[in-house]
């Protein structure tokens, strides 16, 4: 993985979770219960600035956000929200460039997010970013080619859902590895088949 000395801005990362046919949430939430799945996230994301979309923020158990040892940026077009957003100890941004910006910028150890110290170069500055979604912002980083690449927890499950992740078009990324490899499964304590991929972007 570069870091940051090597590039002129940090590697973002998305990740996401998402069943058969792309679905990632329905009424706000995520239509399974898979701690694996949790756990990978924590060890993925840990210690580096998280950017996401209102949505998502509220879709965080009250007790959990803002996420711990993660600098938590979130994405609003709404100013009385962002000042909800701000009480609630996280930093709310009119949209994603500029939270990606925001990340990427060196913080203080004196941060209330100093716990991201582990994986921050010299200056400060984060070496990963992570886009943490939903729909609506997962879209726009793919669109627009503002992230390197996507972890994604496949989950093996048919289930309705009301939002989904975006395509990866072959043009655009690639199948970097998959964890079992060879489009094999782990399978979950509760049974749920799931697997873990990591797509590059190509350009
Ligand atoms: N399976 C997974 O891994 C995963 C991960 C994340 C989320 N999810 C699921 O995805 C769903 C949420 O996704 P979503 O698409 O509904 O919402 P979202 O992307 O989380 O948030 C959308 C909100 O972000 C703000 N926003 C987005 N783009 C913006 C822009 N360009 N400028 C200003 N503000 C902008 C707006 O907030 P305002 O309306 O406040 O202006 C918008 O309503 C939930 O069901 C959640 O559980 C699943």
């Amino acid at each position: 993985m570069p870091t940051h000395t090597e590039r002129e801005h940090p590697w973002v990362g998305m990740i996401w979770a998402q069943a058969r046919d792309r679905v990632i949430g329905d009424g706000g939430d995520m239509p399974w219960h898979l701690p694996e799945d949790f756990a990978h996230f924590r060890a993925m994301t840990r210690g580096c600035p998280v950017v996401m979309g209102r949505r998502t923020w509220e879709s965080l158990p009250e007790a959990a956000r803002p996420l711990p040892g993660r600098r938590n940026i979130v994405v609003t077009g709404d100013s009385s929200r962002a000042a909800e957003i701000e009480g609630a100890g996280a930093e709310a941004v009119d949209s994603l460039a500029t939270g990606l910006q925001v990340a990427a910028a060196p913080s203080s150890a004196s941060d209330a997010s100093s716990a991201a110290s582990a994986v921050r170069d010299s200056s400060g500055a984060p070496e990963r970013i992570w886009i943490l979604g939903g729909g609506a912002i997962y879209a726009e980083a793919v669109e627009r080619g503002l992230a390197d690449a996507a972890v994604v927890t496949v989950i093996d499950l048919d289930v309705d859902g009301d939002t989904r992740a975006p395509r990866l078009s072959e043009e655009d990324w690639r199948l970097e590895s998959s964890d079992p490899a060879d489009g094999g499964w782990h399978v979950a304590e509760n049974g749920l088949r799931h697997r873990f991929e990591r797509h590059a972007r190509r350009r």
